[in-house]
């Protein structure tokens, strides 16, 4: 229990100059659910870039199980990522989106049929499979893109805020379904929202992002009881609604 997957060290960002992520030091548990919460612009986007390796940080380093993985490939650290805007090929159907990353490692056909298919099942598509994206509803094409990270068996997933397109309803349908998925498969998950509610109602703990800096990394109830300063209590406290205070209300401290 509590082993660390992930971890990062001094980890900064500049673009042109412009510090975006100034010495983020923090580390993630297996099987954990961290969401990251902060401001537009505050750097969610190019946490996330960094942790999977689509972009390298100016200065610091990334480890994965103790292994330095700063100069490695998304592939090789084993890191997926679910965008908002789903990208999908819209020429190829339900299938052949989920299978791509499978087909591309040339793994056997039979083998990627039946990883396929388990994971269809998983996020609900099986009667959809034959679909182009544009016959999907958002949910449906959102699950796609989930499904799609899913197959290639990652141990983290980052999410960068995966329902933000689409309406109330299904959002809350879909996070409960990423809740089942996470404890099915014991994957760690890096979420991304702008929906304090969301955060706290999937995280294990909530990393809150404000002037370029780590403001406070805690579990929902301490940001709750005792949050660390003014911006914290105004912009997350503050904004959850009263179904959830009732609840963390309730919650002793920690
Ligand atoms: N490739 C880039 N080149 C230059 N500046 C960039 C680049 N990518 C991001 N930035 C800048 O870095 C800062 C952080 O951007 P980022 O996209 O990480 O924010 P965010 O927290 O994800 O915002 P949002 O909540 O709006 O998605 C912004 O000021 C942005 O303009
Ligand atoms: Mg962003």
């Amino acid at each position: 229990m509590n082993e660390i997957i992930l971890k990062a060290e001094k980890l900064s960002k500049k673009y042109d100059n412009k510090i975006v992520l100034d010495d983020f030091n923090f580390e993630v548990f297996k099987g954990e659910f961290l969401s990251l919460l902060g401001s537009s612009g505050c750097g969610k986007t190019t946490l996330l870039r960094l942790l999977v390796g689509i972009e390298q940080p100016t200065s610091g380093k990334i480890f994965k199980y103790n292994e330095d993985v700063t100069d490695k490939t998304p592939f090789q650290r084993n890191i997926g990522i679910v965008f908002q805007n789903y990208a999908l090929f819209p020429n190829m159907t339900v299938y052949d989106n989920i299978a791509y990353a499978l087909s591309a490692r040339r793994l056997p056909r039979n083998e990627i049929k039946s990883r396929v298919m388990e994971i269809i099942d998983v996020v609900g598509l099986t009667e959809h499979i034959v679909k182009k994206p544009r016959e999907l509803s958002g949910g449906q094409q959102q699950r796609v893109a989930i499904a799609r990270t899913l197959v290639t068996n990652p141990d983290i997933i980052l999410f960068d805020e995966p329902m933000s397109a689409l309406d109330a309803n299904i959002r809350v349908v879909l996070r409960k379904e990423l809740k089942s998925i996470q404890k099915k498969y014991g994957i760690t998950m890096i979420y991304v929202t702008h929906d304090q509610e969301e955060a706290f109602a999937l995280s294990d703990r909530i990393m809150v992002i404000g002037d370029n800096h780590i403001v406070q990394l805690d579990v929902p109830s301490n940001l709750y009881h005792h949050p660390k300063n003014s911006f914290v209590k105004s912009f997350i406290v503050e904004q959850l609604d009263e179904k959830v205070k009732s609840i963390l209300g309730s919650i002793k401290d920690e």
